[in-house]
């Protein structure tokens, strides 16, 4: 059991309305609790409709609000609710605190929550969204249709500029209509699921049928909505809920304990900003650590790695871009794998950032031959190229110490930084990102 430590974050999110996105989370907390009693489950939803509440305050009565979970002392904020399920009180209006999205990650990281902890989420971009997304070790993005599979871009995009885990994301598909057929004969699952692969998605090896049981649960006058568990069993959608929560038990129980996770700030000593991703022992390019204060700081964004390079390995590999490595305007590499697989000649570039996130002026921007390319990729993330969907590695130059990596002003500078010159890209492509974040 994983009482006491970081809990397992399981986010749901679609930018669609209406596609079961809280049914699920709330009826996904029930049913974790059924199957494994001594597990901590929490819920917490960041839309306004107040759902949470009306599934699991007892008599009614008030917890401490989901802003709270941004706070300190999170796990002593938790109100134990109906089904054992612990929850936090939806709030009317939430006010973003900060600008970094980071910051929800950061705060349950710390806190002693542990078990699973469920967000419901508003079918928008914003930054609770986006929080919610970044701190996710799994993400449930309910799809009952083409449009809320074509959106999931929008939220994989979202995962990748905000420095979440897209490896994370899965698609759940939901209110599925088992008699509609669509053009010669397919079903609405069958389709989603055919279309989900093909564009490389992962999908739950469950759906959610579409049942009027199910929806009555949440008309009516009640002020109290009640789960699938105890009053809708005999669906098929129980049975679905079960398997839902079989496959995130098993997503939960892959993880490996809070213990042997190294968090950035486990893995270096420090206090400052506190990460869940993985600092490797060594340089990824050659094993051995980087000596105190050199080298740089890499996080690949997709798959929550971290480690330390030498300058002279990464120099080895980046060739004719070697003196400006040195240059102390540099302050942020951006190693950019422009499209997923691989193929010979691929246009792999390293961008070069000063300290205000304008192009650097030792290295705005080196093209790497293909082989160094594929060497630097494969090392730093991890993965073999040919397995890697379109990504950027962040090199920041840094030392071992926590302190000063990466350097002057930890992590939280470094990620306002990777933010700032990730924003000139999302105005090249300003029409379709507007429309998909949203904005
Ligand atoms: N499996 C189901 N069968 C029938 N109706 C369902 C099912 N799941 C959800 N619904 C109904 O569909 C509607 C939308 O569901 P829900 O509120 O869970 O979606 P949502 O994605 O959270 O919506 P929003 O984006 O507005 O928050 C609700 O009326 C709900 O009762
Ligand atoms: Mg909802």
């Amino acid at each position: 059991m994983r009482a006491g430590g970081a809990p397992f974050v399981v986010t749901v999110a679609s930018e669609k309305g209406g596609v079961g996105k809280t049914t699920i989370a709330t009826n996904l907390a029930v049913y974790l609790k059924a199957l494994r009693e001594d597990l901590p489950v929490t819920i917490a939803s960041f839309d306004n409709h107040f759902s949470v509440d009306a599934m699991f305050a007892i008599g009614g009565r008030g917890g401490h609000p989901v802003s709270s979970l941004l706070g300190s002392d999170v796990a002593a904020r938790v109100t134990l609710g109906e089904y054992g399920v612990g929850f936090f009180a939806s709030e009317r209006r939430l006010i973003a605190p900060n600008d970094d999205t980071a910051s929800l990650r950061a705060a349950l990281e710390v806190s002693r929550l542990g078990g699973v902890l469920i967000l419901d989420t508003r079918p928008i971009l914003d930054y609770f969204t986006r929080s919610a997304l970044v701190a996710a070790d799994l993400v449930l993005a309910p799809v009952k249709d083409r449009a809320s599979l074509v959106n999931v871009a929008a939220l994989q995009r979202a995962l990748r500029d905000e420095g979440g885990d897209e490896a994370a994301l899965w698609l759940l598909p939901s209110l599925v209509d088992g008699r509609l057929r669509l053009a010669e004969g397919v079903g609405v699952q069958e389709f989603l699921e055919f279309a989900a692969r093909e564009r490389g998605y992962q999908i739950a090896p469950t759906a959610l049928a579409k049942s009027p049981k199910v929806e009555g649960l949440a008309l009516g006058s009640a002020r109290r909505v009640f789960p699938v568990l105890t009053h809708a069993r005999g669906t098929q959608v129980h049975r679905q809920l079960r398997d839902l929560a079989e496959f995130v038990l098993q997503r939960f129980d892959a993880q490996p304990p809070p213990g042997r996770r190294r968090s950035w700030a486990q893995a270096s000593g420090g206090p400052g900003r506190v990460r869940r991703r993985r600092l490797a022992a060594g340089c990824p390019l050659c094993g051995e650590m980087p000596a105190e204060g050199t080298g740089w700081f890499c996080e690949d964004t997709a798959r929550r790695r971290q480690s330390l390079v030498h300058t002279d390995c990464l120099a080895s590999l980046v060739g004719g871009a070697e003196p400006s490595l040195s240059d102390p305007g540099t302050a942020l590499l951006v190693l950019e794998k422009p499209e997923p697989g691989w193929h010979e000649g691929m246009s792999v570039a390293l961008f070069g950032y000063d300290a205000s996130g304008r192009p650097a002026e030792g290295l705005a921007q080196a093209n790497l031959s293909s082989a160094h390319a594929w060497d630097l990729l494969r090392a730093l993330t991890g993965r073999l190229p040919e397995e890697l969907p379109a990504t950027r590695v962040f090199l920041a130059p840094g030392g071992t110490d926590a302190r000063d990596c990466p350097a002057a002003g930890g992590y939280g500078r470094f990620a306002a930084l990777r933010r700032k010159v990730l924003r000139p890209w999302r105005h090249d492509d300003q029409r379709a990102t507007s429309r998909e974040d949203g904005e």
